[in-house]
């Protein structure tokens, strides 16, 4: 089944960006409700750290999906992300 990752590391060196930082926890969340309610066949699973920090919050489409950076939580860019987690559920 394909899955979709969101990265919920967190970095204790305040200097460092991370996607906990950033929010990631409650996106997460939000997009595993999102899924549920919606009845989109895709798993949501937190993940560590996939990279990319400095533009995070980061997800991973899987498998051989895309990755998604700089995912932040609003109403609108979660929408949009919705979207694309749909599309690439029913490929
Ligand atoms: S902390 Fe999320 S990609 Fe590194």
């Amino acid at each position: 089944m394909k899955k979709l990752l969101i990265c919920t590391n967190y970095r204790a060196n305040p200097n460092q960006h991370s996607c906990a930082a950033r929010g990631s926890k409650a996106l997460a969340t939000d997009l595993a409700h999102l899924v549920k309610n919606e009845e989109v066949e895709i798993i949501v699973e937190t993940s560590n750290c996939l990279g990319y920090c400095d533009i995070g919050i980061n997800l991973k489409l899987s498998p051989n999906g895309d990755f998604i950076h700089n995912a932040i939580k609003s109403q609108d860019s979660q929408a949009k992300l919705f979207e694309l987690i749909k599309e690439f559920a029913i490929k």
